[in-house]
C-alpha cells in the first residue's frame, strides 16, 4: 500500500487517477485548491483531502506537513494541477507559469524529504506533447497546428523541469506524460476527447513503477515520446 498525493485531484483526470488508486488499495490524498469541491470529491472516492494551491509555497508547506504528521512518508507524487488559458499578456502567462512549472518545484520542493522516506518513490508530471519541440516542428503532428503558445511553453518547461529532478535525485523516479487528449473541463470548448478514465490508467501506471522503472521518461500511450 502506498502513500499519495495528487494535485489538482477534484475533477478530470486527476480525479479519476486517484479514483484508481484508491482502487488499488493505496491511500490517496486528493489536493484541491477549492476545499468544498476537494473534500466533495475526497469522500466520494474514499480518499483523503489536503488543501493545496500549487501556487501558494505556505499551503504547499502545510499541506506536505499535514502529509507527514499523519504518514511519515510519501510514495507517489502526481504533478497533475494545471491551467490552459488564451493569451499570452503578462498576467495570463505568469497565472500560467506559476500553476504549470513553478507549482511544481514548490511542490517537489516541499516533497522531498517524504519522498526520500519512501521505499519506492515516483513522481510523475502530467505534462503534454503540446510541450513536445518535436512535436510542434513535425506537420504530420496535431501539435504543430496547435496555436496556444504559454500554454505550450509551460509544458516543455515542465517536462524539463521534471527530467532536471530526474538527473538529480537519484533514487527518486521522475517522469513526465502526455495522457492522451481527454474529455475535460480543460478541453471542453474544443471537440472529442477520450474519456477521463482511460487517460488516468496512463497515470496510473507511472505512478506504481517497480524499483527497477525508469526514471527521466516523457511518454504517451505509444511509448517514448519524442522531446
Ligand atoms: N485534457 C487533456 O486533453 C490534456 C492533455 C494533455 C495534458 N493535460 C494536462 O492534464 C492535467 C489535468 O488536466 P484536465 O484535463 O484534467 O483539466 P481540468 O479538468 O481542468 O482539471 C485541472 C485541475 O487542476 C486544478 N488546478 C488548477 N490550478 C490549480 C492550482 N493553482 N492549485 C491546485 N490545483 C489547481 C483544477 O482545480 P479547480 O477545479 O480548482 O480549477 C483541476 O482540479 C493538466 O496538467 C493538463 O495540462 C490535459
Amino acid at each position: 500500500m502506498s502513500i499519495a498525493l495528487i494535485t489538482g485531484a477534484n475533477k478530470g483526470i486527476g480525479f479519476e487517477t486517484a479514483r484508481q488508486l484508491v482502487e488499488l488499495g493505496h491511500v490517496v490524498y486528493v489536493g484541491a485548491r477549492d476545499v468544498e469541491r476537494g473534500e466533495r470529491a475526497a469522500a466520494t472516492l474514499g480518499a483523503r483531502f489536503v488543501e493545496l494551491d500549487v501556487t501558494d509555497d505556505a499551503l504547499v508547506s502545510r499541506a506536505l506537513a499535514t502529509i507527514d504528521s499523519v504518514e511519515a512518508r510519501l510514495d507517489i507524487l502526481v504533478h497533475n494541477a494545471g491551467i490552459q488559458e488564451i493569451g499570452a499578456d503578462g498576467p495570463t502567462a505568469l497565472r500560467a507559469f506559476d500553476t504549470n512549472v513553478v507549482g511544481i518545484g514548490r511542490v517537489t520542493e516541499a516533497a522531498l524529504p517524504l519522498l526520500r522516506k519512501s521505499s519506492n518513490p515516483n513522481v510523475v508530471t502530467v505534462s503534454s506533447s503540446a510541450g513536445s519541440f518535436w512535436a510542434v516542428t513535425n506537420p504530420d503532428r496535431v501539435e504543430f497546428h496547435l496555436t496556444n503558445a504559454v500554454y505550450a511553453a509551460s509544458k516543455a518547461a515542465a517536462t524539463m523541469l521534471t527530467l532536471q529532478y530526474a538527473k538529480s535525485q537519484q533514487g527518486i523516479r521522475f517522469n513526465a506524460l502526455e495522457p492522451g487528449y481527454t474529455a475535460t473541463d480543460m478541453t471542453a470548448a474544443f471537440a472529442g476527447g477520450r474519456p477521463a478514465e482511460e487517460s488516468a490508467r496512463a497515470v496510473v501506471r507511472l505512478a506504481t513503477l517497480d524499483a527497477d522503472g525508469p526514471t527521466g521518461t516523457f511518454r504517451d500511450d505509444a511509448g517514448d515520446l519524442r522531446w
